[in-house]
């Protein structure tokens, strides 16, 4: 794919459950100060009692920021979860769905992953919806059926709407660990991806940006956002360091 054609990078931190008032201000100030002028876009995701906070540090900067999850629901008796049209109200303009830690321990199905894709678009929110398999799905050759089934759980949920979200492919065994795809591994699986999304809408398709997650770092995040159809970056670890995180999003 030539430049002119190119989507725009989406460079979005996953802070998961790290943070603190002290160490977020440092963080925030040091992405701030470093996001002028950058050709990719840039977002943080973060622990929802800190939106207020981030919302305060980022207003007016390029820089975007969002959720980590949403309720499925509007309001009500639902303790302990945080609404779309709350994360409204502090900006949010993301929301992370479906992440592999919320499959996987607290029970996301694809149905409800595709529930709350919809629910964050309702409440006017970009959802960066999450799809990878597990090691043992890998090693069973079952990567492309697994991710081909997330994946359309949540294209056919959305109906006209997709091109209004991100997808983030973080295959689960490169979350955390040091281990990354490499950057053939994981344009294989976009490209299976991308295939899949422009049979479903050739316009749409062709425009959702495809995001990379696993273990991306400064010194691999190059090579892996020249792929073709890596059109950015879900960082985790790499997110809490304002260094790091800036310059990933200079590689891309
Ligand atoms: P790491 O970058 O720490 O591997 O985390 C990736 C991730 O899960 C982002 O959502």
């Amino acid at each position: 794919m030539n430049q002119t054609t190119r989507r725009r990078a989406l460079i979005a931190g996953n802070w998961k459950m790290n943070g603190g008032i002290a160490a977020n201000a440092v963080l925030l100030e040091g992405i701030r100060s470093g996001a002028n002028g950058l050709a990719a876009e840039l977002a943080v995701c973060v622990p929802a009692p800190y939106l207020a906070q981030v919302q305060a540090a980022l207003s007016g900067s390029p820089v975007a920021w969002g959720g980590q999850d949403l309720s499925l629901h509007a309001s009500g008796a639902y303790t302990g979860e945080v609404s779309g049209a709350m994360l409204r109200d502090f900006d949010c303009q993301f929301v992370i769905v479906g992440h592999s830690e919320r499959r996987s321990l607290h029970g996301e199905t694809d149905a409800i992953v595709a529930d709350k894709a919809r629910q964050a678009l309702a409440c006017g929110l970009t959802p960066i919806v999450c799809v990878g398999e597990t090691l043992e799905e890998r090693e069973a050759g079952h990567t492309d059926s697994v991710v081909s089934r997330q994946l359309m759980a949540v294209v056919s949920a959305l109906g006209q709407q997709l091109a209004k979200i991100v997808i983030a492919y973080e295959p689960v065994w490169a979350i955390g660990t040091g281990k990354t795809a490499t950057p053939e591994m994981a344009q294989q699986v976009h490209a299976q991806m991308r295939a899949l999304l422009v049979g479903v809408d050739p316009v749409a398709g062709r425009g959702v940006r495809l995001l990379y997650g696993g273990s991306m770092k400064p010194d691999n995040a190059r090579d892996l956002l020249a792929m073709d159809d890596i059109d950015g970056g879900l960082i985790g670890g790499a997110s809490l360091k304002a260094d790091d995180f800036l310059a990933i999003a200079k590689a891309a």
